[in-house]
């Protein structure tokens, strides 16, 4: 069966702006920010605390955040996740107040390279301190892992392969962790194997071939549209008991550090499938698919949702 309702964890201010060549002023992410609120979106990842020179778009993080401090007063049960790779980073979100962070490990060793300057073990042996010192104070802890699908570099990923660091990242204590198909590789059946090997909510009935289990209501999925199976997968796993489903305002979105990656499955278009299933989601569509038009003029060039080209033809 299906769920009933389905969190969308908003990634467009972050993943969506990290990628962008043009600098969008820190006004324009903070109205970014607020609007996804208005439009009824309840977690919106607003930033990285990373290094400024990895990512440039938001080395503004540190100006962002406070433009933000009167989101959760306006709109109660909102959540403004930032990403944090290291305790340098964390340092810099908790002087700011923030609550939420999310540490984001490879499940293959060429991104673990690549994005963060580490092996796998050396990222997961990063995330491990930054973990235990968010817990300690508090703070909510989400764990991404990229290239569950496919690689760049290294084609296609091994179900077991990635659930094994998926398996490790959440053992450290991550509340939520997302599987993220950072090129867009993905396909429906290679999400159901990957879920039931991960969480043991198989077709067939059979459990996870190895190793302890992640509990599928602290599993996210994270698919970039490149092939535009972001919906079909989304759907598989929903199937399989997932409801948190990360999208991105408009289809903004990649990776800087991916090559192939293109935007994440646009917000609206996820909403559209979803209001069309009965499932709930608190998404007002046509104040989100407005403000990805307002979004789209400022960065000057037009959305690649098709929902939001539906809403808005002339
Ligand atoms: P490094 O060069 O190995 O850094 O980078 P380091 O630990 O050697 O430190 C070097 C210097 O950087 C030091 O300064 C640190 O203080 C400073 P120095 O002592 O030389 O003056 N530094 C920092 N400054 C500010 N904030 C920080 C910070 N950390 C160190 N947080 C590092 C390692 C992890 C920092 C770097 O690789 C990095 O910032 N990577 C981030 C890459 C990134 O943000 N990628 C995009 C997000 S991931 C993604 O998009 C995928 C996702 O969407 C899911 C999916 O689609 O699959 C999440
Ligand atoms: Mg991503």
């Amino acid at each position: 069966g299906l769920p009933r309702e389905v969190r969308i964890h908003e990634v467009g201010a972050r993943d969506g702006l990290q990628n962008e060549q043009a600098t969008v002023p820190t006004e324009v992410k903070a109205e970014f920010v607020h609007r996804l609120a208005e439009a009824g979106l309840t977690t919106i990842e607003a930033t990285s605390f990373v290094h400024p020179k990895w990512v440039p778009q938001l080395a503004d993080a540190a100006e962002l955040m406070p433009l933000l401090a009167d989101l959760p007063g306006r709109y109660p049960g909102v959540r403004l996740p930032v990403l944090v790779p290291n305790e340098r980073g964390l340092e810099r979100a908790l002087e700011l107040g923030v609550r939420e962070i999310a540490v984001f490990g490879s499940a293959t060793e060429s991104f673990a390279r690549a994005n963060l300057n580490r092996t796998v073990d050396e990222s997961l042996a990063m995330f491990e301190p930054v973990v235990a010192r968010a817990k300690a104070a508090g703070v909510r802890v989400r764990g991404y892992l990229s290239m569950c699908f496919g690689d760049p570099w290294e084609g296609p990923v091994p179900v077991a392969q990635v659930a094994g660091v998926a398996r490790r990242l959440y053992e450290m204590g991550c509340d939520e962790l997302s599987l993220g198909d950072t090129i867009g590789v993905a396909t429906p059946g290679h999400v159901a194997a990957l879920l039931a090997e991960l969480t043991g909510t198989g077709t067939d009935g059979s459990g996870p071939a190895g190793g302890g289990t992640v509990p599928v209501e602290r599993t996210a999925v994270h698919f970039h549209d490149t092939y535009g199976q972001a919906l079909s997968n989304t759907l598989a796993a929903l199937q399989r008991g997932v409801t948190v489903v990360d999208a991105s305002a408009g289809g903004l979105g990649g990776c800087p550090y991916a090559k192939s990656a293109t935007g994440n499955l646009a917000t609206e278009d996820l909403v559209w499938m979803l209001h069309g299933l009965g499932i709930r989601t608190g998404v007002d569509l046509a104040r989100l698919s407005a403000t990805s038009v307002w979004m789209a003029d400022r960065l000057g060039r037009p959305s690649p949702s098709r929902t939001v080209r539906a809403l808005n033809r002339q």
